[in-house]
């Protein structure tokens, strides 16, 4: 039966990751997967999840099964970090998740099986694994208007219009902060003008909140949800990742958060959130929930996470702008000011598929062939070669 099998793509983010380890350059930069490197280039061990990590050790702590919606009090944490004061006012339930993909994953079969909803729309672009995911779980994937002409800011009235068009009853897939892939993001007043066509169109959203922390600040970044669900009117689901915001990538923690208007449409929607987990891969790994739980709940440990988030999301920024400058002294030309209008890890940067292999087998510089950068890759030592190389594509 095996001979039958037919080799698949690589995927497009980990099928580069996987061509950088490859290569034999010693000056070779990656800026593929969302992973944040520190200025050595290093992928740091928050000092907070070390210190979690110890109290757990020393806890001794057994191996049992967690529930199959996770660990309670992180569950209720989650929620609380994610929806602020609403957390006390809506009706509302977390389930701890295997990372935001397994979020993701776990709210496609709920559309599709407990809602009957046969389709969800996306951003054009968004990050390449979401029309997968949730065509993986039977819907239909649509995508919409996203970018204006030049790939690198928001088209906002295109994008109110495209979504004016989709039908009552289907889904829509919304980043909460730092759009993956661009880093184009809607502003505040772009978001409340965005929220309220998604509500009168019956539209239900799903926030994928992946990089809550990195935007302009972990309370800022969750202003638009909040403030959509703040009177309980709303129905929504956020899936979210602490891989970014607590560096935990390898340890798969996120959660699913499903907001309803009523009491005992929170109570049936978590049933069907178990049922779903349970035929899927039973309950979720223990670790990483337990390290984001212990750091929520004591008031240094969370100081110090924050603080050390705070400093990520200002070294971005500064990233950002360093290569700018960088940018206009070596291609004034070519204008990369909108690098500094973007949010988060990543950016599009204008740049071709062609220009994107170049500096790929010219220069063994590894970005996105979308053009999407990860801004957290580059560092003082590396940056002079980047945008030289950069230079020569364009
Ligand atoms: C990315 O977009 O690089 C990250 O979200 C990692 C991934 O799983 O693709």
């Amino acid at each position: 039966m095996f001979e039958n099998a037919t080799l698949t793509p690589p995927d497009a983010i980990f099928g580069l990751l996987e061509k950088f380890n490859k290569d034999t350059n010693e000056n070779k930069i990656n800026l593929t997967i969302g992973v944040y490197k520190d200025e050595e280039g290093n992928l740091p061990l928050m000092k907070a999840v070390a210190d979690a990590e110890k109290i757990l050790f020393e806890a001794k702590a057994n191996k049992s099964y967690l529930p199959i919606d996770g660990l309670p009090s992180f569950n209720q944490q989650v929620g609380k970090m994610l929806l602020g004061e609403a957390a006390e006012k809506i009706n509302w339930a977390t389930t701890q998740t295997p990372g935001g993909t397994g979020a993701l994953r776990v709210t496609g079969e709920l559309l599709k099986t407990a809602l009957g909803i046969d389709t969800i729309w996306m951003s054009d672009p968004t990050w390449a694994n979401h029309p997968k995911i949730f065509n993986n779980a039977g819907l239909n994937v649509q995508q919409h208007a996203y970018l204006d002409e030049r790939g690198v800011a928001i088209n906002f009235p295109a994008l109110i219009e495209a979504v004016k068009q989709i039908p009552a009853g289907h889904a829509i897939v919304l980043h909460g902060t730092c759009h993956n892939p661009t880093g184009v993001d809607p502003t505040g007043e772009q978001w409340d003008e965005l929220l309220s066509v998604v509500s009168e169109k019956g539209l239900l959203p799903v926030f994928d909140f992946a990089y809550q922390g990195f935007g302009d600040g972990l309370e800022e970044d969750a202003a638009p949800i909040r403030k959509y669900l703040a009177d309980g009117t709303n129905e929504a689901i956020i899936c979210n990742s602490f891989s970014k915001n607590f560096g935990l990538y390898g340890e798969r923690v996120g959660g699913v958060t499903i907001a309803s208007t009523s009491a005992d449409a929170s109570l049936a929607m978590q049933s069907q959130v178990k049922t779903i987990i349970r035929r899927m891969y039973s309950n979720p790994p223990t670790h990483g929930a337990a390290i984001v739980n212990t750091i929520l709940q004591d008031d240094s440990l969370r100081q110090s996470w924050q603080q050390e988030l705070d400093a990520m999301r200002n070294r971005i920024k500064d990233l950002r702008s360093s290569f700018v400058e960088e940018m206009k002294r070596l291609a004034p030309d070519h204008d990369f000011e909108f690098i500094n209008e973007q949010k988060g890890m990543f950016s599009y940067s204008g740049l071709s598929a062609q220009s994107a292999e170049m500096l790929r087998t010219k220069h063994s510089i590894y970005i996105l062939n979308s053009g999407r950068i990860n801004i957290a890759g580059i560092n003082a030592s590396n940056r002079t070669q980047l945008c030289e190389a950069i230079a020569s594509v364009i």
